[in-house]
C-alpha cells in the first residue's frame, strides 16, 4: 500500500520537468493521475518551447506503467474556459480530485527595465493568473467534499529575488500570497493549501527543459559568457548551502510535494516550503 492509495491528483504542466516528476512520485505512492499540459495547440511565443503532445503521451504512459490510471488533458492554464473543462474532465474521469498541483510555469530572463509588456504578461499569465484559474474550478468540488490538498509550485524566487527575473520574482511571490489567501479561506473545509519553493533543479533522467534564453541564465550563474551546461550545473549546485555536485534532481524536490499532500502534513497549511538545499538559508533565511 502506498501513502496515496485510492487518491487522485490533477497536475498542471505535468508533461515534463518537475510536473512529470511529481506525477510519477504520486503515482508510485498509489494515486491515479490527471496530467494537464498545453498539448497540440500552444500559443506560439518566440523562443519558448513548451512540452509537446509526445511529452504528454509519454509521461501518461509512464504513469500507467506504474499500474495507475492516467488521463491526459490538453489545457492552457491562462484560459478560464480551458481550466473549467480541465476540472470537469479530471473529476469526470477519476471520479473525484483529492490533490491539485498547480505547477505549470514559465520564465524569461531580462533586466527589470528592459522587460517588455508582452514578456511581463506572459510570465504573470502562466505563473500567477494560471494558478488562480487552475484552482478556481477545482475548489468548489473540494469544498463539497470537505477535503482536498492543494500545492502551488512557486519558487525560491518567490521568497528571495534573483537578478534579471523581476517579473518572475513578482509573479512567484504573488503565487505564495495567493496560496496563503486560499489557505485562510479554505481551512474551514479541511482543505490544505501550501506552496513549494524549489531551488534551481534539473532532470537527470528525463528530457531536459527548454526555457527561454536558457544560455543567458547559464552565463549569469557561472559568471562568464558561453557557459556550458556542465559548468552551469556545478555552479548552480554551489549556489545552494548544501554545495553538492550540481542541481538537485526534480525527483528529490518532488518529495516536498508528496509530504504536503500526504496525511503526515495534515496540520500544515499556508506554508511556503523551501525545497532548496539551503539556498534561502544561505541568504539569511
Ligand atoms: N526548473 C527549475 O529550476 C525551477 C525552480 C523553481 C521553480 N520552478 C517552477 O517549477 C514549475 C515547473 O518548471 P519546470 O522546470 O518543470 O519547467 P518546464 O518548462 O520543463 O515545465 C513546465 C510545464 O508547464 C507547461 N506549461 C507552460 N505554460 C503552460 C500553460 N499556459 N498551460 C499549461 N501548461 C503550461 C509546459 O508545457 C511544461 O510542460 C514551474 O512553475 C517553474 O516556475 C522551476
Amino acid at each position: 500500500m502506498g501513502e496515496l492509495t485510492g487518491k487522485t491528483a490533477l497536475i498542471t504542466g505535468g508533461a515534463r520537468g518537475f510536473g512529470r516528476a511529481v506525477a510519477l512520485l504520486l503515482a508510485r505512492e498509489g494515486a491515479d493521475i490527471a496530467l494537464a499540459d498545453l498539448g497540440a495547440n500552444p500559443t506560439p511565443r518566440p523562443g519558448y518551447q513548451p512540452a509537446t503532445m509526445g511529452d504528454l503521451a509519454r509521461t501518461s504512459e509512464e504513469v500507467r506503467a506504474l499500474g495507475r490510471r492516467c488521463i491526459a488533458i490538453e489545457a492552457n492554464v491562462t484560459r478560464s474556459a480551458d481550466c473549467e473543462r480541465m476540472a470537469k474532465e479530471a473529476i469526470g474521469a477519476l471520479g473525484h480530485v483529492d490533490i491539485l498541483v498547480a505547477n505549470a510555469g514559465a520564465a524569461t530572463l531580462n533586466s527589470a527595465w528592459k522587460i517588455t509588456e508582452e514578456e511581463w504578461d506572459f510570465v504573470h499569465d502562466v505563473n500567477l493568473k494560471g494558478v488562480f484559474l487552475t484552482t478556481k474550478y477545482v475548489i468548489p468540488h473540494m469544498i463539497e467534499r470537505r477535503a482536498g490538498k492543494i500545492v502551488i509550485t512557486a519558487s525560491r524566487n518567490g521568497l528571495r529575488a534573483e537578478r534579471n527575473y523581476a517579473h518572475y520574482n513578482a509573479a512567484k511571490a504573488g503565487a505564495i500570497q495567493f496560496a496563503k489567501s486560499l489557505a485562510l479561506e479554505l481551512g474551514e473545509y479541511e482543505i490544505n493549501v501550501n506552496a513549494v519553493c524549489p531551488t534551481q533543479m534539473s532532470d537527470k533522467s528525463g528530457p531536459r527543459a527548454h526555457t527561454v534564453q536558457l544560455g543567458k541564465y547559464w552565463d549569469q550563474v557561472v559568471g562568464h559568457e558561453n557557459a556550458t551546461y556542465e559548468e552551469f550545473d556545478l555552479a548552480s549546485g554551489r549556489d545552494n548551502l548544501f554545495e553538492r555536485g550540481g542541481q538537485p534532481d526534480f525527483k528529490e524536490v518532488a518529495e516536498g510535494v508528496l509530504w504536503l499532500v500526504s496525511d503526515r502534513a495534515r496540520l500544515v497549511t499556508g506554508l511556503a516550503l523551501p525545497m532548496d538545499a539551503g539556498w534561502i538559508a544561505k541568504r539569511g533565511g
